[in-house]
C-alpha cells in the first residue's frame, strides 16, 4: 500500500510502483512539497459506486468526463495515484498549485506522468486532472 511509499492512508498500489512512489515523496519532501495520495487502487465495484455517484450529482452526460465506467478506471490497474497537497485537507491537486508545478517538473523521473492534461481531452474523453498521476516506469537511457 501506499504506507510503503511512506503516505499516511489505507489505499492501495501494486508492489511495482512502491520503489519509485517511495522516492518521489522523498525527493518531494526535500524540495518542501508534501503530497498524500486521496485514491489508489480501486476494485471494479467500488469504481462503479464511485461512478454512480458522479452520475447521480452530474447527470450521465458531464460525468461520462470525469469519471470512468467501472472496467475503464485506471485506477483499477493499481498504478494510478490521485494526489492532494495534504491529507488534512484532502483537496485534489489543481494545476494552480506549486505543487504540480514540482509533479511536472519531477515526476516523471520517477515514472509518473499525467495522464489527462488540458490538450489531450479530444482523445482521452476526460478533462484536466492535475491530480491523477499514472506510473509509466522510468525510461532506459543506455539503448
Ligand atoms: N477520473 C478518472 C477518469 C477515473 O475515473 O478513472
Ligand atoms: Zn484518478
Amino acid at each position: 500500500g501506499v504506507a510503503e511509499a511512506g503516505f499516511d492512508g489505507a489505499h492501495l498500489v501494486r508492489a511495482v510502483v512502491v520503489d519509485d512512489l517511495r522516492a518521489l515523496n522523498a525527493a518531494a519532501r526535500a524540495d518542501g512539497v508534501h503530497l498524500a495520495v486521496q485514491s489508489g487502487y480501486r476494485s471494479e465495484a467500488y469504481q462503479a459506486r464511485v461512478h454512480e455517484g458522479w452520475r447521480a450529482a452530474l447527470g450521465a452526460e458531464r460525468a461520462a468526463l470525469v469519471s470512468a465506467r467501472p472496467g475503464h478506471s485506471e485506477h483499477q490497474l493499481g498504478s494510478t495515484a490521485d494526489l492532494s497537497t495534504t491529507r488534512e485537507r484532502r483537496r485534489a491537486v489543481r494545476n494552480t498549485d506549486p505543487v504540480h508545478t514540482w509533479l511536472v517538473e519531477n515526476a516523471p523521473r520517477f515514472g509518473w506522468r499525467q495522464t489527462y492534461l488540458a490538450d489531450n481531452t479530444e482523445q482521452t474523453g476526460y478533462i484536466e486532472e492535475p491530480w491523477h498521476w499514472r506510473y509509466m516506469g522510468i525510461p532506459k537511457t543506455d539503448g
